[in-house]
């Protein structure tokens, strides 16, 4: 192979080209794995703009394993709203309890062990080996399969398993030298600022005399995702149910499914030929088997989720009779508007409170 890249001179390159321009990230040159670990989970889904706030803010809630472990799963959802993909913040308090139970509370060293913990995937477990215990596993998050696929002129979109599995088998020849936290972060960085999906910077790209993409002429050919199918459009309804005093029903997802564990409004998914308020009194009756009476329409929230996009339409309603059960849900609550901004909501239920007045206001904290 007549371009087979030099591992020693190419990582040299890179670890200078690194030390540079490396951006100054909150979670950066750190080596507890307790703090690496929350990075990565955090930053899988999840922009660094966004990570740059909330990271500190979990580790100030959750400073160590041991307090995120001790902490209610309510806490550590509430902490986590907003960030989406909420199963995440699931996982991560199992794996703290986990990690406190059987591993004494001193966070696995072993890649398989680590590997093994809920939630933990193959990028994940190779990010935190590398950046805390001293390994060389190529770590490919979607920036480096981009990087990868272009260095090494891999063809095929790198949402797919064989060209992941290709980067993975070329890059792991190459980290044969080197600091394996170094390559992680410096390839995740080649990625970040470099080497950008529609118009990467080769002339001032660490890789550029090795990159096979560049040396066939059309860099951005290579390390492009599949096209992803148009996200379909879901019709929601919801209902604000008060009673006489004053209060709102609210219920509790199920730990199953999407958005497992928030609170919402009582609602669902519009059936055909449903009228929108009928498809919030069945879904009441369904999920909690009282009766309402729907008023009127008092807003509609648009949200985008990875593969689909929600219209939530939000009714007024009064509630008229039957003890709420747990059928499609596996909790609810009487709550005023003032304790809605304690518990952990969808994003497209911030809107909602925000309308009912129940975000406090630094006068109006109860
Ligand atoms: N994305 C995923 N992991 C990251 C990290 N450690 N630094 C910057 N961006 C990332």
């Amino acid at each position: 192979m007549p371009f087979a890249p030099e591992s020693r001179a190419l990582y040299s390159r890179l670890r200078r080209w690194f030390a540079k321009h490396a951006r100054p990230l909150p979670w950066r040159g750190q080596t507890d794995p307790y703090r690496i670990w929350v990075s990565e989970v955090m930053l899988v889904q999840t922009t660094v703009a966004v990570g740059i706030k909330r990271y500190p803010r979990f580790l100030k809630r959750f400073p160590t394993l041991r307090s995120l472990a001790r902490a209610t799963l309510d806490d550590v959802m509430k902490e986590w709203e907003g960030l989406g993909y909420y199963h995440r913040a699931r996982y991560l308090h199992q794996a703290a309890r986990i990690i406190q139970d059987q591993y004494g509370g001193v966070f696995p060293s072993e890649y398989d062990e680590i590997r093994a913990l809920p939630g933990v995937g193959d990028y994940v477990a190779a990010a935190v080996s590398n950046f805390c215990f001293g390994t060389r596993v190529p770590a490919i998050d979607a920036n480096v399969a981009r990087v990868g696929a272009r260095l090494f002129g891999i063809t095929g979109g790198v949402r797919n398993g064989p060209v992941r599995a290709k980067v993975y088998r070329e890059l792991s020849k190459l980290m044969t030298v080197g600091n394996g936290a170094i390559w992680t972060d410096a390839l995740i960085e080649v990625g970040a600022l470099i080497c950008s999906p529609r118009s990467p910077g080769c002339p001032s790209c660490p890789l550029t005399q090795n990159c096979r993409a560049f040396e066939k002429g059309h860099p951005d050919k290579y390390g492009m995702p599949e096209a992803r199918t148009p996200r379909s459009e879901v019709q929601v309804a919801c209902g604000i149910i008060r009673r006489g005093d004053g209060k709102i029903l609210i219920a509790q997802r199920l730990e199953t499914g999407l958005l497992p564990g928030l609170w919402e409004f009582p609602g669902g998914k519009q059936q055909a030929r449903e009228a929108l308020a009928e498809t919030c009194r069945r879904e009441i009756e369904e999920e909690l088997a009282i009766e309402v009476r729907i008023g009127r329409k008092r807003m509609v929230v648009r949200h985008a989720y990875s593969h689909y996009t929600v219209r939530l339409h939000v009714f007024d309603c009064v509630y008229l009779s039957g003890r709420p059960r747990k059928i499609g849900c596996q909790n609810w609550r009487w709550v005023r508007p003032t304790e809605l901004h304690a518990l952990a909501f969808p994003s497209a239920n911030r809107a909602i409170i925000e309308a009912i007045g129940g975000i406090p206001t630094e006068n109006s904290q109860s």
